[in-house]
């Protein structure tokens, strides 16, 4: 069965505020690098688009987790599918994510890289839906809060369809 996609941050848009993004990124590590880390695989079209628009020395970092936690506890760890290959010990490092929703995956990855010794550890999703948070994860740096309603493209999937959507849509 097809579903349709209505458009909800139209490209130019989310252009536009990744430009925002990165603009910001650069003043606030001036002086610094930043090593940034894709969230797989749905962070990986918005940490593309973010780099580019850094200006401050950027390196870059890879991971893959899923969550196990289930809507009733926030007890839940993650599973890394695919680590870091490079440590992150006494890094500026910033996670790129997708979105963040219970923000579950985030709140337990940001308890391992802390152990891991990550200088200063910074968040930046390009969607967030606060209204569905059961874990509490702040967002240093947001593209767009959202209303909580299924989205794809920008990296977000529907069944690993639609990833590659140059635009947020609703799928209806
Ligand atoms: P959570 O914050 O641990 O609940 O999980 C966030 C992850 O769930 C994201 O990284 C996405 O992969 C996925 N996810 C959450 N909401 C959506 C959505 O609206 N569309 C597609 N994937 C979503
Ligand atoms: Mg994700």
């Amino acid at each position: 069965m097809a579903e349709t996609i209505k458009v909800l941050i139209s490209e130019e848009d989310v252009n536009a505020r990744i430009n925002e993004l990165g603009k910001k990124i650069s003043e606030d590590y001036a002086g610094g690098q930043v090593h940034l880390i894709c969230i797989l695989k749905g962070g990986v079209f918005f940490m593309c688009e973010l780099a580019k628009r850094i200006t401050v020395p950027v390196s870059m970092d890879f991971m893959s987790v899923s969550s196990y936690g289930n809507g009733t506890t926030s007890s839940g760890v993650i599973k890394i599918n695919k680590d870091l290959d490079e440590p992150v010990e006494g890094k500026d490092v910033i996670v790129v994510e997708d979105i963040v929703d219970s923000g579950r995956t985030l709140y337990h990855l940001f308890g391992i890289l802390k152990e891991r010794g990550a200088k200063s550890l910074k968040l930046c999703a390009l969607l967030d839906k606060p209204e569905r948070r059961v874990c509490d994860v702040k967002v240093d740096y947001i593209g767009f809060e959202i209303p909580d309603e299924f989205v794809v493209g920008y990296g977000l999937d529907y069944a690993q369809k639609y990833r590659n959507l140059p635009y947020v849509g609703c799928v209806k």
